[in-house]
């Protein structure tokens, strides 16, 4: 898919505030520092669209991109961040919560997951949640490039078997990328177009 345009519409931390257009949205959630946002530069090719950091605890609202007129991207802020406070903790927790069962636009969110690492609880248990509440979501694994090929097929085989053995009948889509060196970028725009595809079709029919 071709980005034609992405810009910055709003950030906030109530989903009733958030665009209230019929159009398709898709958001991408995880650990602090994962690189959402990141990724969602080197998808959209605009280096410094969503905001990133080396120090984790950069996003913290929930922020909106246009793509070419007709689809959201959200940047969502990241989980698992020790630093901060048990009340922030718990004001994001219900307003991510919020988000992902009261938005009605979300119709795929992507779960971003560090392919250096071991299965996490928090991911795996955020991961059950979203499908005890029925949202779909995809896998996209970050930071290819800090691994040989070899042991990216090694860390992704072993992340699907725990996903497997832990709760899923079937494993999730899942995409491997590098924001780096653009790896995986033609994949995760080309699940998105097919979605979309699928959200304007039944509209039209
Ligand atoms: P929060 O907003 O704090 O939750 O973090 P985030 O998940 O949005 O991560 P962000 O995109 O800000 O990236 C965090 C750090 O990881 C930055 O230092 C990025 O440069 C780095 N990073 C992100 N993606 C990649 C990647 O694909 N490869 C490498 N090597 N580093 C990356
Ligand atoms: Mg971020």
């Amino acid at each position: 898919m071709k980005i034609k345009s992405a810009d910055f519409v709003m950030s906030n931390s109530n989903v009733a505030k958030c665009p209230n257009e019929p159009l398709p949205e898709y958001a991408f959630i995880g650990r602090s520092n994962v690189g959402k946002s990141s990724l969602i530069n080197m998808l959209t090719e605009r280096k410094g669209l969503a905001k990133t950091s080396g120090r984790p605890g950069k996003t913290q609202l929930i922020n909106h991109f246009k793509i070419n007129d007709n689809w959201f991207l959200v940047d969502l802020p990241g989980y698992g961040y020790a630093k901060v406070s048990k009340k922030d903790k718990n004001t994001f927790q219900k307003y991510i919560r919020h988000y992902f069962l009261e938005r009605e636009q979300l119709v795929c969110s992507f779960v971003l997951i560090d392919i250096r690492h071991e299965p996490q609880k928090i991911d795996m248990e955020f991961m059950q949640w979203l499908g005890e509440n029925q949202i779909p979501f995809g896998i996209i694994f970050t930071k290819a490039d800090k691994l040989k090929p070899k042991a990216i097929e090694r860390q992704v085989k072993h992340y699907i078997t725990a996903l497997l053995e832990d709760m899923w009948e079937t494993a999730p889509p899942h995409f491997v990328t590098s924001s780096s060196k653009k790896m995986g970028r033609e994949e995760v725009l080309g699940y998105i177009e097919q979605i979309n595809g699928s959200f304007f079709g039944a509209k039209d029919a």
